[in-house]
């Protein structure tokens, strides 16, 4: 039993994955590299390595990375994958040249363009397993978008005037002969490709930069191998939108719109309501409960997630947050890495900014700003208030005005609010300062030291009428004419 399972597992042909991201992406005009520009809320690179993942272990990943190396790297990294630096981006052919050395002991390794990020997992397996099935040198990945301009060309062997399964060679957009532009090829290469590695290797150092660009393109290996009689194939992508390659801006909000636009149908299909979707931004991680209605121009980001019941009204943009059952939030609330509990109401115009807990039932209201502060359950903070650095009981009225003057500007300190208190319109919180069960502070104050438990605190100075002021004051203004 154990020498079959040995000799089974020595047939098994290795395979390593060979990430293209080392570009500069010249036609975005961007500072940013290309691979790092995000759809749906996350980078280009990290789109094609998480297809890349659902078949192949991190350990045989390889991204290859150049232009802005070390920001790439650090964008990726928790994904586990390998690094293979190509220092001067000379191409295609020249990135796979620099992922020579990373490759040896693999028996195929499969090209995946860190530009095109829809590719699906199902279609590298396919272009995995066909290239396994028919014993092939190169298997590339072609497709027939309905505008194949700026893409590179697949030309077949063509016998007794009809065209074969065998690639002769891949043509690139600006590389076509007249003769080849007049014949309107439309079947073209998508950037993805499965090759065997010791002929890959034997034949790279055929490549020429003799091109538009000057450039070694590792799509003249299909000519190169072809001619050394080795099989070089096409599979047709069974989507034509997955292999879409982003060289441009236009592309990539084509794209990004094209993931909202599934995520959204997803949620739907889910039993959630969406108005105007086309209007509403979802990451793909985000996850909604069933009867939620989302309102027109809502972007929920991140790890954003959303319980049943909740209304999210218009213009509100939440990121990382963990939203209960029940929970409304009215139009033009800023939330960010924050926890709402089930049944409460934020805004209108909400900050909640990162570490805020707003518990059960509990409002935030208008103009209100919190960080780091839990706000227990029933309790209200509706007006324009500042709460940073609080832990505040249950059933709490924040008065409007409130501020936690949380910060002496050199370090932070804490206010805590007891269960029931109820804090006067205007009031400021000098921290670190306690504010003891029941207690009552007066509208106005200034409270610097700790209130205890059901007291009332005044910290304001006494209120002066002066009788007849007002009037003696108008008799002595000079009269205008
Ligand atoms: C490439 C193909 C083209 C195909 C298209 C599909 C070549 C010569 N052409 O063109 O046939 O239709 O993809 O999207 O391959 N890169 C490096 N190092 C380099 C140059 C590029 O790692 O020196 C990376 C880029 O970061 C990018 C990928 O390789 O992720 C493809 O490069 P790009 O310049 O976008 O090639 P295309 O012009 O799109
Ligand atoms: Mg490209």
């Amino acid at each position: 039993m154990g020498s079959v399972k040995k000799s089974s597992l020595k047939n098994t042909p290795r395979f390593a994955v060979a990430i293209m991201a080392a570009g500069k992406g010249t036609r975005l005009k961007s500072r940013l590299p290309k691979v790092l520009h995000e759809i749906g809320g996350k980078p280009l690179l990290q789109h094609v390595i998480d297809a890349a993942l659902q078949l192949i272990p991190a350990k045989d990943i390889f991204a290859i990375v150049g232009h802005e190396a070390a920001k790439v790297r650090q964008a990726v990294a928790p994904s586990g994958i390998h690094f293979v630096e190509q220092k001067e981006q000379r191409g295609t052919g020249h990135a796979m040249m620099t992922a020579r050395e990373a490759l040896q002991g693999y028996d195929h390794v499969l090209v995946l363009s860190g530009d095109a990020p829809l590719i699906r997992p199902e279609t590298i397996a396919r272009l995995r397993d066909v290239h396994l099935e028919k014993r092939s040198t190169v298997t590339l990945l072609s497709a027939f978008p309905a505008d194949p301009c700026g893409y590179g060309r697949v030309i077949h062997r063509r016998k007794n005037g009809r065209s074969t399964a065998d690639v002769v060679g891949i043509v690139e957009e600006k590389s076509l002969t007249p003769a080849q532009r007049k014949q309107n090829l439309r079947e073209i290469n998508a950037g993805f490709y499965a090759f065997a590695v010791k002929p890959l290797f034997e034949h790279i150092g055929k490549l020429s930069p003799n091109n538009a660009h000057g450039e070694l393109y590792l799509t003249d290996m299909a000519a190169i191998l072809s001619r050394t009689k080795a099989r070089v194939i096409a599979v047709v992508a069974s989507d034509d939108d997955e292999v879409l390659g982003i060289n441009t801006r236009a592309e990539l909000a084509r794209l990004d719109a094209r993931l909202r636009d599934r995520k959204c149908a997803e949620l739907m299909a889910e039993g959630v309501t969406i108005f105007r979707p086309e209007t509403c931004v979802m990451d793909a991680a985000v996850e909604i409960g069933t009867d939620t209605v989302i309102e027109p121009f809502v972007q929920l980001l991140g790890t954003t997630r959303v319980g049943s019941d909740c209304r999210i009204r218009s213009y509100s943009v939440i990121r990382n947050c963990e939203i209960g059952n029940g929970v409304t939030v009215l139009p033009g609330c800023v939330m960010t890495d924050s926890r709402i509990a089930n049944a409460a109401i934020v805004g209108p115009y909400s900050h909640l900014r990162p570490g805020s807990d707003i518990g059960e039932s509990a409002h935030v209201g208008n103009f209100v700003e919190t960080k780091k502060t839990k706000l227990g359950k029933g309790s209200k903070a509706n007006h324009l208030s500042y709460l940073g650095d609080a832990d505040i009981g249950d059933r709490v009225n924040v008065g409007a005005g409130t501020i936690t003057c949380n910060y002496d500007g050199m370090s932070k300190y804490k206010t805590v609010i007891g269960d029931g208190a109820f804090i006067g319109s205007d009031t400021s919180l000098v921290a670190p300062v306690r504010v003891g069960r029941g207690a009552y502070i007066a509208a106005g104050s200034t409270i610097t030291e700790d209130v205890p438990d059901d007291a009332l605190a005044l910290a304001r100075s006494r209120q002066v009428n002066k009788e007849g002021w007002a009037a003696a004051k108008r008799t002595e203004l000079p009269k205008k004419s």
